[in-house]
């Protein structure tokens, strides 16, 4: 049976990962455990403010960072490298208003489509196709999140300075974000 399977070599997680890929995918764990921190900091503020709809968004968006964090790991792990567990900062812990958090995350998500964008010209760069392929999970990831943060900004812009538009934005929240992975 064991002669039936491919060489070692020729298998998918057989060839051993370029150390520039395993130093830039780290890079990129960090970032992921890091934007899972800062989503939970934000969380913790905004449950704290009375924004209920608002926390639940973003204690379910720190998951799914951790989740991006887990699967990079994994994937370092299973091509023969170490995947190295990041340490972790609270991020800042008031903010003026749902407007500044937004902003703040829009920015944060566009750093992180940077350094996506980054890693897969390196990935080009040393021919390893199936770092690669990997990558373009976090790609399309990456749209989703910039184009919901875009959003739910331009949600907030109508809301203005209106409490009762605030108390809507909070309630429906969740309702925008399904919206949005429908579309995508
Ligand atoms: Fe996993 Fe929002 O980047």
């Amino acid at each position: 049976m064991a002669a039936l399977l491919a060489p070692v070599e020729e298998s998918y997680f057989g060839g051993m990962m370029h150390e520039k890929i395993s130093e830039a995918l780290n890079a990129q764990i960090a970032l992921e455990g890091q934007s899972s921190h800062t989503y939970l900091t934000m969380a913790v503020w905004a449950e704290t403010q009375g924004f209920d709809g608002v926390a639940d968004f973003l204690y379910a968006h720190a998951e799914e960072e951790r989740m991006h964090m887990l699967k990079l790991m994994r994937f370092v792990n299973e091509r023969g490298a170490v995947a190295l567990v990041p340490t972790v900062h609270a991020g800042p812990t008031s903010y003026q208003g749902l407007r500044e958090v937004f902003e703040s995350i829009l920015g944060h998500e566009t750093k992180v489509t940077e350094n996506i964008n980054g890693v897969v010209d390196l990935c080009l760069s040393v021919k390893d196709y199936t770092t690669h392929n990997f990558m373009q999970w976090y790609v399309g990831e990456q749209i989703e999140e910039e184009a919901l943060a875009r959003k739910l900004l331009d949600k907030l812009a109508l809301a203005g300075d209106d409490n009762g538009a605030m108390y809507l934005f909070d309630r429906d929240i969740m309702g925008f974000m399904a919206q949005a992975s429908n579309k995508a």
